[in-house]
């Protein structure tokens, strides 16, 4: 067994860290203050090549693995958790998923331009009604001529301002079982009828876009169907499985920072004649989140490596979800009660950490549902 980083990973690691540090950083605040990614970076990212890390070179991405946008997500998330989850849900919901179930026809009219960040993906699944339990959406599609009317609303958009191209799954036949009738449809931004909606206000990732999306009589042609007609689930399972490493590695970024963050304060803060670092309470504390977050480093490196070998991962990846996330938020809260009341204002960027760690838990499925997916894999 090897640990190590091949030569390309560790160059597309550092690259990600040096663009983190220099640009990112100093921008995170702005962004939540904002409630928007400022301008430049979409275009810093398409110079860099992240937009297309995953995208085959033949459709003008850098062709690398999942494990390489692992790294890459941590260093990205480390700075700036919004820029983080539009690059991952980019990569891993939106192009990998055309990539892997798209035509010919649908690879070669969007890949490239999703490559160079002219085009950003954004993946949509859930509404109103449907959040864990993701099947039992509504948005309807009727046959049409040569296509599909499709109605309807949608919730929880990634990137829904920004993006371009839109995986949007709708109901095609009510008639069988609620899984089996779901087909995925492939919306371009400004098509007839399709409106992006109003944008939730939320408690971190401020600088993200997260919008609803309205379906009025959107008229979608045969060409723009995702995979098989009915087998819309299947692929939006399958998706998250990769989503969810993304996730993963996004939780394993912010509490890095919370663990760094944590140490650097621990040597500073003097309370009682010495540094806190220096009280045993506090020592447990980082010894604590170092280990949650190396343990859930290793796990979701594997369900990325598992899921390059083309092996199914769903259990491996609901794992490296269900503990970077819960290790995140450990760290967060240990990283606030480290800092005290003034980890509490917006002195320092722990509070936002602790603001943003906690959708970790919550998007790309729940922590339950993570324990319902691998319990499910465990009695099957
Ligand atoms: N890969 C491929 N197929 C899969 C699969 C996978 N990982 N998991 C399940 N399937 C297939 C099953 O084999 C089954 O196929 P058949 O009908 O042919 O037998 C079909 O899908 C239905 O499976 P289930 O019976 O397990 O489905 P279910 O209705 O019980 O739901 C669930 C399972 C795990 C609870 C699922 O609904 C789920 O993951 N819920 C959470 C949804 C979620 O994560 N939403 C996040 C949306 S994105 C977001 O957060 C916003 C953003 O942009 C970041």
């Amino acid at each position: 067994m090897n640990f190590a980083l091949t030569e390309e990973q560790a160059m597309v690691r550092d690259m990600a860290r040096d663009f983190a540090e220099a640009e990112l950083m100093p921008l995170a605040r702005k962004h939540d203050d904002d409630g928007c990614i400022d301008e430049s970076v979409f275009a810093k990212v398409g110079e860099l090549g992240l937009w297309g890390l995953t995208i085959p070179e033949e459709y003008g991405g850098f062709g690398m693995t999942n494990v390489a946008l692992c790294l890459v997500l941590e260093e990205i998330n480390r700075a700036c958790a919004s820029v983080g989850v539009t690059l991952s849900v980019h990569n891993s919901l939106a192009a990998s998923t055309l990539l892997k179930n798209g035509t010919d026809e649908q690879k070669s009219s969007w890949l490239p331009r999703m490559a160079t960040g002219e085009v950003l993906g954004a993946y949509s699944l859930s509404e109103a009604a449907s959040g864990s339990d993701a099947a039992a959406l509504k948005a309807v599609a009727v046959r049409d001529g040569d296509g599909w009317r499709l109605n309807g609303t949608k919730l929880w958009v990634t990137t829904g301002k920004q993006a371009g191209l839109f995986l949007v799954y709708a109901r095609t036949d009510s008639t069988v079982s609620k899984a089996k009738g779901i087909t995925c449809f492939l919306i371009p931004k400004g098509a007839e009828g399709f409106v992006v909606g109003k944008s939730e206000k939320k408690t971190g990732l401020r600088g993200s876009s997260t919008t609803e999306l309205v379906l009025n009589n959107v008229f979608v042609p045969d060409s723009m169907v995702l995979g098989p007609v009915n087998r819309g689930f299947h692929i939006a399972m399958d998706a998250l499985d990769g989503g969810r490493i993304g996730i993963a590695s996004q939780a394993i970024g912010i509490g890095r920072a919370c663990l760094e963050a944590s140490v650097k304060y621990s040597k500073e803060r003097e309370q009682f004649g010495r540094a806190i670092g220096q009280f045993q309470a506090i020592q447990w504390k980082l010894a604590d989140m170092s280990a949650r977050l190396d343990s859930a480093r290793l796990m979701t490196h594997n369900a990325a490596w598992m899921r390059d070998q083309g092996q199914a991962c769903g259990r491996q990846a609901s794992q490296a979800k269900l503990l970077a996330s819960t290790a995140c938020n450990f760290a967060a809260d240990e990283c606030l009660q480290i800092h005290g009341g003034a980890g509490y204002t917006d002195d320092f960027e722990v509070e936002r950490y602790f603001r943003d760690a906690r959708i970790t838990e919550i998007y790309e499925g729940v922590t339950d549902i993570q324990r319902m997916v691998i319990a499910r894999s465990l009695l099957a």
